[in-house]
């Protein structure tokens, strides 16, 4: 069976993991700071914060934007840990609907919901293509809000030349497994705000001023004393998926060009499909294409087609205003709630090769859609 994602580990990795299991210091500490340093320089901003998830960088960052008590303008077309951090915040969701194009959140639908209660704004550059950043930007400082970006499926996408992630007031990343950079698990969070750095490294430390590491690391004595000045949560990144992390950023542009390639082949070869819409890339966007989405008729008989070849797809996303648990904020999406019965992901990843890629194009386009 072709998967949808897998991840690509090498030689390399391994290596990496045979150093840190011999040198003794697997939690939170050297590599977990060159990796920071490193990720920082590579996405442009001053800070980053080595988390134990995506989801960890989301809660975060809506934490430290202070927008408790408040309303999040967010997309439905995304996975829950997106919106499951604002309500981690105790603040409201509002959902906003989506480009039927790119299947981002549309600017011109968040500009419809801004009240006096709106604290921020969570954008998502859904499959790795970036949102609009300009017009959001320049509405959300002509109402003091901030914008939160959702960078999961985005790491080395660009908006206008600019990566992804440095843009808004935080940029929020995830390691996982499938992720173009993955660690297994694993997050990071992007800043070039100095308080939010310094609460951060705490926040992810259950509130503690001063990590282990720090305290004892490199052969020093152990200074047991600390002090705890908040509530914080136990979400900081450890060396093992940092050391991991180093190596996959060092190979991210190579990996990503490939993704790209492969994009390039299906966009050429799924052309002339009346019934399959292929995804696109603005004049503004340099995606990092995590995700290759088409929009087809007959969505679900032609996951069964292609399942039954040896082919698996995917659904990104059930929209989330559609949940039980998103009920009480529900409010009519017609575009997101149109395009959804009609998405499908296909197999994208660096090492599916040019065969399977030829075998994958075949396939579809010998299917049949029914009524
Ligand atoms: C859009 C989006 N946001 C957030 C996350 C959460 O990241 P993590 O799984 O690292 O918590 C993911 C992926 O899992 C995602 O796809």
């Amino acid at each position: 069976m072709i998967p949808v994602f897998k991840p690509s580990y090498g030689q390399e990795e391994l290596d990496s993991l045979k150093e840190i299991f011999t040198g003794g210091w697997i939690g939170l500490g050297p590599k977990t700071k060159e990796f920071e340093e490193k990720f920082s320089q590579y996405i442009g901003t001053r800070y980053a914060v080595g988390l134990n998830s995506g989801t960890a960088a989301l809660h975060l960052a809506l934490k430290v934007a202070d927008v408790e008590g408040g309303e999040v303008i967010t997309t439905p077309l995304t996975f829950v840990s997106t919106n499951h951090a604002v309500l981690y915040n105790h603040a409201v969701p509002v959902f906003a609907d989506i480009e039927e194009d790119t299947l981002n959140i549309d600017v011109n639908e968040i500009a419809k919901l801004i009240t006096p209660k709106t604290k921020a704004i969570l954008v998502v550059h859904y499959g790795g293509h970036p949102c609009d950043m300009d017009p959001i930007l320049a509405l959300a400082a002509a109402h003091n809000l901030k914008v939160i970006e959702d960078c999961a499926h985005a790491c080395g996408s660009r908006y206008k030349g600019k990566r992804v992630g440095g843009l808004g007031a935080a940029g929020c990343f995830s390691f996982h497994a499938v992720k173009n950079l993955a660690c297994g698990e694993g997050g990071m969070l992007t800043i070039n705000n100095g308080d939010w750095y310094k609460r951060l490294n705490q926040l992810r430390w259950l509130g503690i001023d001063k990590g282990t590491w720090d305290r004892s690391g490199d052969g020093r004595f152990y200074h047991w004393y600390y002090q705890v000045n908040e509530v914080g949560y136990k979400a900081h990144l450890s060396d093992i998926p940092s050391a991991l992390g180093l190596v996959q950023l060092k190979k991210l542009e190579v990996m990503n060009n490939r993704r790209r390639e492969i994009v390039a082949r299906y966009n050429q070869a799924l052309v002339n499909l009346p019934w399959l819409q292929r995804p696109v890339e603005k004049d503004y966007a340099y995606s990092a294409c995590h995700n290759y989405v088409v929009k087809v008729k007959d969505r679900d008989g032609f996951i069964d087609y292609l399942s039954g070849r040896e082919i698996s797809t995917g659904v990104h996303y059930y929209p989330n205003h559609l949940y039980p648990v998103y009920k009480p904020f529900y409010r009519p999406l017609p575009i997101a709630e149109r395009v959804a019965q009609r998405i499908v992901t296909l197999p994208l990843y660096p090492d599916l090769s040019d065969e399977q890629v030829t075998y994958i194009i075949e396939t579809i386009k010998s299917f049949k859609p029914g009524a």
